[in-house]
């Protein structure tokens, strides 16, 4: 089926054996569609990386909890981290059971600490004054810390999480303060992890945060060495968000190649009997999901030819936010392709000048009417999405392997806008 934009989708037959008109049509917009197929391959990649027994995938729920992508994770052999108690709930729902969740929270209560512990899962904390917490919960238990290596990486200083300017993670420096309260609650120390931040394309970074908590835990820790059975190294591993412009992937072979010699040199080294994981949450879910829009205006402000859609902040925060880059395709009944490229802007219909999903972005000129799709939108998409301008949040579909669509979350209603408010006597 023609259309003015549509080569990178229509490469992994990613609607299936619907268009993406027909399920606009179908289900309305805003819609975040996912495709099975895609994120399965994602997962496949990531399992690869290395064949050492004790190598496993975590996957980092907070980057899309719809329980249908969660179960497929888990189908896949995954474990899943969870940050509150609505990850670990929704995580449970979607059939992880507490042998395959870990914990790693940042500023929570004792109460919240508990409920994981109740559940059986071994938590981790990233400060002392969090481990002198965690330890009046659950004296005589496993801990976990995390370390800040103060090696940060990532695409926007909003997602880089190690180094002295952000607010994560234990300083390695002070494993004494670490030791007395392991000491002061009789805790053991389980696992040891880190997270330096989202979205590398290079390896480099990851491998020397690798290499700085291995030699971190054969030196500092050499003391604590003999309980650890978790080294968790994070995620961050970039997609190509600029599929259009033939962007290179993370080379994953070479990353497999890399991090799978590292780790067996350091087993063989150490004798260290305990399990590695990576916590990717982006690479699984991001380039599965594609956010459909509709065009509903078009105008000139000035020189400024402005799209305007329903895919607003409120749908997809992360332009807004992080000034990040989605691809965009056009969809149009008898669309013909177009090679000629118009500057626009593309925006919401949110009451604010910073709601912009694109600025001056060349794309082949866009029609009132057109269905958009907003490619990389299956990460951090629907899970930040909000209700601001009271808007229902989306719905969502998922594309089956065998090419069915399936509806997997209802377009909220005007009733779920008002469920919580408290009628005054
Ligand atoms: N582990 C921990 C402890 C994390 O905090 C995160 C992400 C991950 C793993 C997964 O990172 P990933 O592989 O997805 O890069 N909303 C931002 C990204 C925030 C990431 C927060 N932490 C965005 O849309 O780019």
């Amino acid at each position: 089926m023609p259309n003015v934009r549509s080569a990178q989708t229509d490469k992994v037959n990613f609607f299936g054996n619907a268009t993406p008109r027909e399920l606009a049509a179908k289900y309305g917009t805003p819609l975040y569609v996912y495709n099975e197929n895609v994120l399965r391959r994602r997962c496949r990649e990531l399992l690869g990386l290395s064949g050492l027994p004790g190598f496993q995938v975590n996957y980092s729920a907070k980057a899309n909890t719809n329980p249908a992508l969660l179960r497929i994770v888990r189908e896949e052999g995954f474990h899943a981290d969870a940050m509150s108690p609505g990850e670990l709930h929704i995580n449970k729902l979607a059939g992880f059971t507490s042998d395959l969740l870990l914990y790693v929270c940042n500023n929570v209560s004792a109460a919240e600490m508990k409920n994981a512990v109740d559940n059986g899962l071994l938590v981790s904390v990233d400060s002392l004054s969090q481990l002198d917490l965690y330890g009046t919960v659950n004296p005589g238990g496993k801990a976990m810390i995390r370390i800040n290596p103060g090696i940060g990486a990532g695409h926007h200083k909003k997602v880089v999480t190690a180094g002295k300017e952000t607010k994560f993670g234990i300083d390695p420096t002070a494993m004494d303060d670490v030791r007395a309260l392991l000491k002061k609650h009789n805790l053991t120390l389980a696992g040891i992890n880190q997270h330096i931040g989202s979205l590398f394309m290079e390896p480099d970074s990851y491998l020397n945060a690798i290499d700085f908590l291995l030699h971190f835990v054969q030196t500092d820790l050499a003391d604590l060495f003999p309980s650890l059975e978790l080294i968790d190294f994070g995620g961050g591993l970039g997609i190509p968000y600029h599929k259009y412009e033939n962007q290179p992937r993370l080379d994953m072979e070479a990353l497999g190649t890399r991090l799978h010699a590292k780790l067996s040199a350091w087993v063989d080294e150490t004798g260290y009997k305990g399990k590695f994981f990576i916590e990717p949450g982006r690479y699984v879910t991001a380039e599965c999901g594609v956010l459909l829009g509709t065009v509903y205006a078009t105008k000139f402000n000035g020189e400024n030819r402005y799209v305007g859609t329903d895919l607003g902040f409120n749908v997809l925060v992360r332009p807004a936010m992080y000034d990040s880059f989605h691809d965009i395709e056009i969809y149009r009944e008898n669309g013909q392709p177009d090679a000629d490229l118009v500057e626009q802007t593309v925006v919401g219909n949110i009451c604010e000048s910073g709601d912009i999903l694109a600025k001056k972005r060349p794309l082949p000129l866009i029609r009132e009417g057109d269905v958009l799709g907003v490619l990389d939108a299956g990460a951090y998409g629907f899970v930040m999405s909000s209700s601001y301008n009271q808007r229902p949040r989306a719905a969502e579909v998922l594309i089956t392997s065998d090419g069915t669509p399936k509806l997997i979350r209802r377009r909220e209603t005007l009733d779920d806008l008002t469920r919580c408010f408290v009628e005054e006597e």
